[in-house]
């Protein structure tokens, strides 16, 4: 029950999800590593996410935590099954599931979905939906620009001719967005002002439901207070700590610097 959960991404994006684990189950320790080496994931072949997830996947096996959640749209939307069959005696999990469920639950049509290049290039949003409900309007729109600004810090000064650029054309075409990327919870006031009275439905906050449930079904989850929770990056630290600081809280946190092999 005590061992941690190990949570992984490109970079901050997946902070995001450390958040709602933390509101959600405060009393759970753990691992998250930010892959900044490698970021953005978005531009990369399913090849090669492969290779760094099962780095970061095999370190977390190290480590004996008792799960594993993919803070990440684009491996989970493209190589979330191969590492289930390959590490098959752990629980790997993805956010595109959880995600669609939180959409479907909502009985919202005409969605956009926005996510990297590769998460729209899989077809795992619409696909997962359809397969649902065929019958529901989905928009499918690749937004590679916004993940390099989170992680250089620059959205922290409005962004807004960016989104606009994105956006403009969806508005008063769509009833809800599907953030399909675990970066974009951070910009979600700046979206909101460029498409307001929308349904909002986040990765990041979905998933937690899912590994509530999961720990529950495995008696795992943690009835002691936490002992730690860990940040890594695989690139630098002060800069990864700019770009959370503002969504992330690190009193009595520090942020370190980790090789994957
Ligand atoms: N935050 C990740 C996602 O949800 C990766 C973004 C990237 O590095 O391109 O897709």
């Amino acid at each position: 029950m005590e061992r941690a959960i190990g949570v992984f991404d490109s970079g901050v994006g997946g902070l995001t999800v450390v958040n709602s684990i933390r509101s959600l189950l405060p009393n759970e320790n753990i691992i998250y590593i930010g892959d900044n080496y490698h970021c953005p994931y978005g531009d990369k072949t399913p090849e090669q996410l492969f290779s760094y997830a099962s780095g970061i996947v095999e370190y977390f096996i190290e480590q004996n935590v008792k799960m594993i959640v993919l803070a990440c749209n684009t491996t989970s939307s493209t190589v979330l099954d191969k590492l289930q069959a390959v590490y098959s005696n752990m629980t790997i999990i993805g956010v595109i599931d959880a995600t669609v469920d939180d959409f479907i639950n909502r009985n919202v049509d005409n969605t956009l979905i926005i996510a990297t290049a590769a998460t729209i290039k899989s077809n795992k949003y619409p696909d997962t939906i359809k397969k649902i409900n065929p019958h529901i309007t989905t928009y499918s729109l690749a937004t590679p620009k916004l993940v390099p600004l989170v992680e250089s810090g620059m959205y922290k000064e409005g962004i807004y001719e960016v989104l606009h650029e994105y956006f403009d054309s969806y508005a008063g075409k769509i009833k809800s967005i599907i953030l399909g990327c675990t970066h974009y919870p951070i910009l979600k006031e700046q979206i909101k002002r460029v498409l307001p009275n929308i349904e909002y439905i986040s990765s990041s906050e979905a998933i937690c439901k899912n590994i509530k449930e999961i720990l529950e079904s495995k008696n795992l989850l943690n009835t002691q207070p936490n002992k730690y929770i860990k940040i890594y990056t695989t690139g630098e630290t002060d800069e990864f700590r700019y770009s959370s600081s503002g969504f992330f809280d690190y009193t009595g946190l520090k942020v370190e610097h980790i090789i994957i092999k």
